[in-house]
């Protein structure tokens, strides 16, 4: 399959090439799989429960290893570059529940600072504020700032998550699933608040989902994803009917396909 960025590696926000990745021992998730996503651009990864989407999302945030490849950073190696780099919204949040939504917040930088800065949650003044613009920009009021994050719904803790991963001013966005624990007003306000924000800074995301509709709404580029191999590598307008079979194994005729598929 051919890679549709049209982005030289050296140029590209993310270059993932020729990764191998298993888990302990067991099959190869991931086998000899490369991608190249372009400054900017909004690539959903589409696929089926099992298909491998968080495992690669995860390999590129370096939450896991790969066995063999490699990963780039605007050009450069991704343990060099990661900190700075890469910002990451998790399906399920990741917060912290006992810490302020403003201190959840701060902790997109906490790599950044000395251990007992984040241990004792004493954040110098500039991130305070950079944590209060970022929550005004998420729709987040003062009062939302102060509170327990458990205290918040889905939609809101959601919007701390991006406004956590947009406190390193990052050039890559990953998002596995940001929508999944979500109704479907919240999953739109998310994947538009989410889109916006990656536009406003020229930020490239690289975002997980199962639901077609969605992918087709909001990505510039969708990699559909079956069994750890690339089977769709287009924009959203070339997503055609036997394009989302086979990246779901849905049988010919299927009524979701017809249902979700223009
Ligand atoms: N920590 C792990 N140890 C062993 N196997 C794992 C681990 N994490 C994932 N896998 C396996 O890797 C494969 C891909 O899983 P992965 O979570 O990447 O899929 P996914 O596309 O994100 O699925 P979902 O849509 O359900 O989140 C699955 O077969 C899964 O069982
Ligand atoms: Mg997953």
């Amino acid at each position: 399959m051919t890679d549709q960025s049209g982005t030289a590696p050296s140029m590209s926000a993310l270059s993932v090439s020729h990764i191998f990745k298993s888990y302990e021992g067991g099959p190869d998730i991931l086998r000899d799989f490369s991608l190249n996503v372009a400054p900017g651009s909004f690539c959903v990864v589409l696929g089926a429960s099992g298909s491998g989407k968080s495992t690669l999302l995860k390999c590129i945030a370096g939450l896991t290893p790969v066995n063999a490849g490699d990963i780039f950073l605007h050009g450069a190696p991704l343990a060099r570059k990661r900190l700075q780099a890469v910002g990451m919204v998790h399906q399920d949040y990741g917060l912290s529940d006992r810490l302020t939504t403003a201190q959840n917040v701060m902790s997109g930088v906490a790599a950044r600072l000395s251990w007992w800065r984040v241990a004792l949650q004493i954040y110098p003044k500039a991130i305070q504020s950079k944590a209060c613009a970022l929550l005004d920009q998420v729709g987040l009021t003062e009062d939302h700032a102060n509170r327990q994050a458990g205290q918040l719904s889905g939609g809101q803790k959601q919007r701390v998550g991006i406004a956590r991963a947009l406190m390193s001013d990052p050039g890559l966005i990953l998002a596995d699933e940001p929508v999944a624990s979500l109704d479907p007003k919240s999953s739109t306000e998310t994947m538009e608040l989410l889109k916006r924000a990656a536009k406003e800074r020229g930020a490239a995301v690289l975002c997980s989902l199962h639901q077609i509709d969605l992918a087709k709404s909001y990505a510039d580029r969708i990699i559909g994803l079956n069994d750890g191999q690339i089977v769709f590598d287009g924009p959203p307008d070339a997503l055609s009917r036997d394009a989302v079979q086979s990246i779901f194994n849905i049988a010919s005729g299927a009524s979701v396909v017809r249902r979700e598929v223009a």
